[in-house]
C-alpha cells in the first residue's frame, strides 16, 4: 500500500478555489467568458470554480487530450482525443487544468486552441508543479504551487484511481 501525505484538505480548497473565482470574476467583470476544462483531471476542478465565478455570461466546455505511457511521468507524445464543441473564435478563453507539470500538455492544448483565433487565452490551473517544467509557461491563476511529488485526488488520479478524494494528497510509490 503507497503512503498518501496531505496537502491540501477539502475546506482548504475550497477557501483557494473560492479566492482564485473572485479574481477572475474581477477580471473578466463585463465579458464573456468561456472556460475549457480539461477531461479528465480537471473535471472536480471545472465544476468547482464555475460555481464560485459570478460573471453573467459564462459557457463552459471541455477537451481532452492523451499522453502516451501511462504511470505518473508525462510523456512527450501528446494527442487530442475530444476537442471542444462551443466556437470560441473572438472569445475570451480560460483554459482550466487539474496540474501543469512539464507544460507540454497546456503547450500542445493552447497551440491547438490558437488556432481557432480566441480574443485571449489564459490558463488556471489547482496546481502549478514547478520542478519539471520543460517549456516556458506560466499558469495566470494557480490555487497552490508545488515543487514536486506525485499527486493524487480531487480529480488526479493513479491508474485511474483516488480522483473521487475530496482532499489532494502526495503519493508515495
Ligand atoms: P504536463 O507534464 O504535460 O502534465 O504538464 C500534465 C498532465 O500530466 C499529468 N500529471 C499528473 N497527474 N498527478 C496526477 O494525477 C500528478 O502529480 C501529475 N503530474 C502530471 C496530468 O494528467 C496533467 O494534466
Ligand atoms: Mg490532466
Amino acid at each position: 500500500m503507497s503512503e498518501l501525505i496531505p496537502v491540501l484538505s477539502k475546506e482548504q480548497i475550497r477557501t483557494l478555489v473560492e479566492k482564485v473565482a473572485k479574481q477572475i470574476s474581477v477580471d473578466y467583470k463585463g465579458k464573456e467568458l468561456i472556460l475549457i476544462g480539461v477531461l479528465k483531471g480537471a473535471y472536480i476542478f471545472c465544476a468547482d470554480i464555475a460555481r464560485e465565478i459570478t460573471l453573467d455570461r459564462l459557457k463552459v466546455d471541455f477537451l481532452r487530450a492523451a499522453s502516451y505511457g501511462g504511470g505518473t511521468t508525462s510523456t512527450e507524445e501528446i494527442k487530442l482525443t475530444k476537442d471542444i464543441d462551443i466556437d470560441i473564435t473572438g472569445a475570451h478563453v480560460l483554459v482550466v487544468e487539474d496540474i501543469v507539470d512539464t507544460g507540454l500538455t497546456l503547450r500542445f492544448l493552447i497551440d491547438h486552441l490558437k488556432s481557432y483565433n480566441p480574443a485571449s487565452i489564459k490558463i488556471c490551473t489547482m496546481i502549478d508543479k514547478k520542478e519539471r517544467r520543460k517549456v516556458d509557461l506560466q499558469a495566470d491563476y494557480a490555487c497552490h504551487v508545488v515543487q514536486e511529488g506525485f499527486l493524487i485526488g480531487y480529480g488526479l488520479d493513479y491508474d485511474e484511481k483516488y480522483r473521487n478524494l475530496p482532499g489532494i494528497y502526495e503519493m508515495k510509490l
